[in-house]
């Protein structure tokens, strides 16, 4: 009698730092997790490139990697979920496959130029009204105007139909398939500027004002659907159904079952990135959120309202990295318990600019509050207060703007494993923050995706049984304290703003 294997299914998932490859079982259980760090190629400051091939080997090798830990073949994979970083923007010749240009990162500012002209146009109320965007260099359509005009020749072959674009699933899709499917999913279409979250659909009006020919872009799938099969010399002997794509910030709501309308998650990674679900309601933000499309399952879009906080992680990092005061992530929690400085100092980390709700490109960072007595500790405890207070601004927007009682926060990332930061952010924004057991829960959520569209799983909410409850963060600080704390936070900010116009 034949004896059969057990099937499993594989998560990619593509980040600006590197590429995973995770491995769960039917118990959503990790039976693997192998992780493959990537480059990123700074030309100028505030510039951030990736070389195509490195996103692609990357995967390649965390997926062998991922296979050969676990003893599995590649045909006993049963379905591919895809999550990856979202609005990195990259072209490629459709014929050789050749890319023209490095990937442009999400967080790269080279656009900014053209998102100022566009803004300066008066453009901003019809993409808002369209794409639920503000202008921004964050998102695709500038990455792939700026990538038109600076390599000689590109809006000419674009036009010929010799060039296409993709975000980072869609160039991982077109690697796995050998070239065959180019396509791409609603959720990462909606951080393209380009795509209608109302029509569902990309938009003639929007790429007619921007220059870029229709046939350039990806055909759009629901975040659950089998996009394609890989291609076996591609994917170790397997042909195997790529059956989610979704970007890993909406992987990761998901991963944290937030499906219900008003369930809200934060990911504290080198970004933070709050996504409220919204149902099938669009909710259009007056106060500089944006609305997107959180991901796809059957005819009709699930939306959220999203704030994106460009530095989290990073900014604990820059202790570490520029400043030399950490050395580990412990140490940034010992030191913000060990601060004897009554919240004073204040630290705004605006190394890219401000991302949500002050969309500021030009503002840099700053530090207030200091003394003669302002040391090390207080320092490190200010910069991780300042992910706090970022995300407290977008609670803040969310409790205005919704129909729903913001009462709890579900939390993940790197970020989210330090208890001082957990603690605070519960008091400064007034909810109970829910700390996922998973430090990180974006592979969770595309794997989760992609086996429920293959009949692996039935039904996102029987998933429950294998997301355990987390540690719970009880809000515990006086009206009149909070509202000083973020009195002075909010000051803060403006005067950054005011000195670096
Ligand atoms: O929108 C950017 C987001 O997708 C972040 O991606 O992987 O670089 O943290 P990552």
């Amino acid at each position: 009698m034949a004896i059969t294997r057990p099937e499993y299914i594989l998560a990619i998932d593509q980040g600006t730092t590197g590429t995973r490859a995770v491995i769960f079982n039917h118990n959503a259980r990790r039976v693997t997790s192998t992780a493959i760090p990537m480059t990123s190629i700074v030309p100028h400051t505030g510039w951030l490139e990736q070389r195509p091939l490195d996103i692609w080997r990357t995967a390649q090798t965390a997926i062998a990697d991922a296979l050969i830990n676990a003893g599995i073949r590649g045909d006993e994979i049963k379905a591919i979920g895809i999550a990856n970083q979202r609005e990195t923007t990259l072209i490629w010749n459709r014929h050789t496959g050749q890319p023209i240009y490095n990937a442009i990162g999400w967080s790269s500012t080279q656009s900014q130029s053209i998102a100022d002209a566009w803004h300066n146009a008066g453009h901003d109320e019809l993409i808002r009204a369209k794409t639920g965007l503000p202008v921004s260099a964050y998102f695709s359509a500038t990455k792939i105007r700026w990538i038109l005009d600076h390599v000689p020749g590109a809006q000419a072959q674009a036009e010929a139909g010799d060039l296409v674009f993709g975000t980072v699933d869609t160039w991982l899709v077109w690697q796995l398939t050998d070239g065959e499917v180019h396509a791409t999913d609603a959720s990462n279409a909606a951080r393209t500027m380009l795509y209608n979250i109302h029509t569902q659909a990309w938009d003639a009006e929007l790429l007619a004002l921007f220059n870029i020919p229709a046939a350039m872009l990806p055909q759009v799938h629901t975040s659950s659907d089998v996009i394609a099969h890989t291609n076996p010399m591609q994917f170790f002997g397997g042909r195997v159904p790529i059956a989610s794509v979704i970007g890993d910030q909406n992987a990761s709501l998901v991963g944290q079952l937030a499906l219900e309308p008003g369930t809200i998650k934060n990911t504290y990674g080198a970004g933070a990135f709050l996504l409220m679900n919204t149902g099938h309601e669009p909710v259009m933000s007056d106060n500089q959120l944006v609305t997107t499309i959180a991901y796809q399952v059957g005819d009709r879009p699930t939306y959220a309202l999203e704030g994106s906080i460009f530095s989290a992680g990073s900014a604990v990092q820059w202790l570490h990295d520029r400043l030399g005061l950490i050395e580990t992530q412990l140490d940034a929690w010992q030191a913000a318990e060990a601060s004897e400085n009554a919240d004073e100092v204040y630290v705004v980390p605006a190394f890219n600019g401000l991302g949500a709700p002050y969309w500021d490109p030009q503002v840099r960072g700053a530090v207030f509050g200091m003394t003669r007595g302002t040391g090390k500790n207080d320092f490190i405890k200010a910069t991780l207060q300042s992910i706090a207070y970022q995300t407290a601004d977008i609670l803040a927007i969310m409790k205005a703007e919704s129909k729903y009682d913001v009462i709890k926060m579900k939390a993940d990332g790197t970020v989210s494993r330090n208890p001082y930061l957990m603690q605070f952010q519960a008091d400064v924004a007034d909810i109970q923050v829910e700390r996922s057991i998973d430090e990180d829960t974006t592979p969770l959520g595309a794997a989760f995706l992609a086996g429920l569209t293959v009949g692996y799983w039935q039904d996102l909410s029987d998933l429950e049984q294998y997301v355990p409850q987390g540690r719970q963060f009880t809000a515990s600080l006086t009206a009149e304290r909070r509202a000083t704390l973020l009195t002075g936070w909010r000051n803060a900010v403006r005067a950054t703003q005011f000195f670096s116009s």
